[in-house]
């Protein structure tokens, strides 16, 4: 099978390409992103030369360059990951948000349209955010059936996209699946996202910025976990069908904030107090979601799907990578890996 991936360079999207291109040797792996600040080539270095691998610089808000990518590969599945994803930079500037995960998600969907007729077993998986649906109070729990409700221009456009995916479904017939996940963590996090800012800055003795009084709940779920429920949407989902994922790991930020420093003073031989005294109460975040859970019994009961990791465990896990993978912080930190990308990609050709 000819599988297009989008946004694979970014955290999860790497992730699901370093899961898939080993296991699933049969099928072809295009990955096609445009490599924005918060993608990296390091997080795909295990796989850059795998035979049934390949990489394209394609920005997907450009629609030629879209449809010349479908026309090419003809692919048989796509996994669209690419969006820009980061709420407080969707707050700072809000329009690559619109470009990128709405227009971009509209270019992908057009050209499938126009090259997958006739007959033949087509997918078009959308990954989307459970953002989408707005805040919870202090209980209940999102289920597919709850309102769109987003609260910052990031969670606005996935929920534009979301819609378009499934307007392209009832309108034109395209085989799409949708699944709307919590936050994830775990490696190759750009460390703007809270867990991985808040270790390296941890590392570093640098302030632990929290928001308003840290008391905001997220479902956090470890990369992995979601990128297997991703692959139990695409095989056993129903087409047209919506599925969420979710850790069953409802958390204050506060406390995220917390265990992280147990874990870094554990692993790294630190004294406790030395890292706590680094929470810094900031101003709070406009617009700030107080809670997000996620029911993600239909993704259970119709796929089988649940997730492997604790929190405890994924958190672990992912403290350690960070502490062993140095020089891919550095490059991060220093944005010499830009450099790298310019390098080595800048007037590239097209892997066919
Ligand atoms: P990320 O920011 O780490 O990576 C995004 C990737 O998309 C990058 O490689 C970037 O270069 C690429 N990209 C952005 N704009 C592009 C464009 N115009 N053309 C081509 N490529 C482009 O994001 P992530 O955290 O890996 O999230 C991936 C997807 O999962 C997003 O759609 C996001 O909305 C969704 N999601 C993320 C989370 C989370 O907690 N991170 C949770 C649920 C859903
Ligand atoms: P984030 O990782 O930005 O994910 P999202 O906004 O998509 O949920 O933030 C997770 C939570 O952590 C969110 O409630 C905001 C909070 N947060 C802070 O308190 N301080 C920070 O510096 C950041 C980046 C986030």
């Amino acid at each position: 099978m000819k599988v297009l991936v989008t946004g694979g360079a970014g955290f999860i999207g790497s992730g699901f390409l370093n899961l898939s291109v080993p296991r699933y040797p049969q099928h072809q792996f295009l990955n096609i992103d445009k490599l924005t600040y918060a993608a990296n080539p390091a997080n795909l270095l295990g796989i850059a030369s795998a035979p049934n691998y390949a990489f394209e610089r394609v920005d997907i808000e450009d629609s030629v360059a879209v449809q010349e990518v479908f026309v090419r590969h003809v692919p048989e599945l796509v996994v669209h990951f690419a969006a820009e994803s980061h709420v407080d930079r969707s707050i700072q500037a809000p329009r690559a948000f619109i470009r990128s995960n709405i227009e971009g998600t509209f270019n992908l969907l057009e050209a499938a349209r126009e090259v997958w007729i006739g007959p033949g077993n087509r997918r078009f998986h959308h990954v989307s955010t459970d953002e989408v649906y707005g805040s919870l109070g202090e209980s209940g729990l999102f289920t597919e059936a709850t309102a769109y409700d987003p609260s910052s221009p990031y969670s606005a456009s996935k929920a534009a996209s979301d819609h378009l995916v499934r307007a392209y479904h009832r309108t034109f017939g395209i085989p799409i699946t949708i699944s709307n996940c919590s936050n994830n963590y775990g490696p190759r996090q750009f460390p703007e996202k809270l867990i991985p800012l808040m270790l390296l800055n941890a590392l570093e003795r640098k302030p632990l910025p929290v928001y308003g009084r840290g008391l905001n709940v997220r479902d956090w779920l470890y990369v992995d976990d979601h990128c297997e429920a991703i692959w139990a949407v695409i095989e056993r989902g129903r087409v047209g069908e919506t599925y969420n994922v979710g850790g069953h790991n409802e958390i204050r930020n506060i406390d995220v904030v917390e265990r992280l420093c147990h874990l870094v003073a554990e692993e790294t031989n630190t004294p406790l107090a030395e890292l706590m005294q680094l929470i810094t109460y900031v101003t709070d975040r406009p617009g700030h979601d107080l809670r997000y859970a996620i029911d993600s019994s239909k993704l259970s009961r119709e796929c089988g799907w649940s997730a492997r990791e604790t929190f405890d465990s994924g958190l672990r896990k992912t403290v350690r990578w960070y502490l062993e993978n140095q020089a891919w912080v550095d490059q991060v930190r220093t944005g010499e890996y830009r450099n790298w990308i310019d390098v080595n990609y800048e007037g590239r050709g097209s892997a066919s």
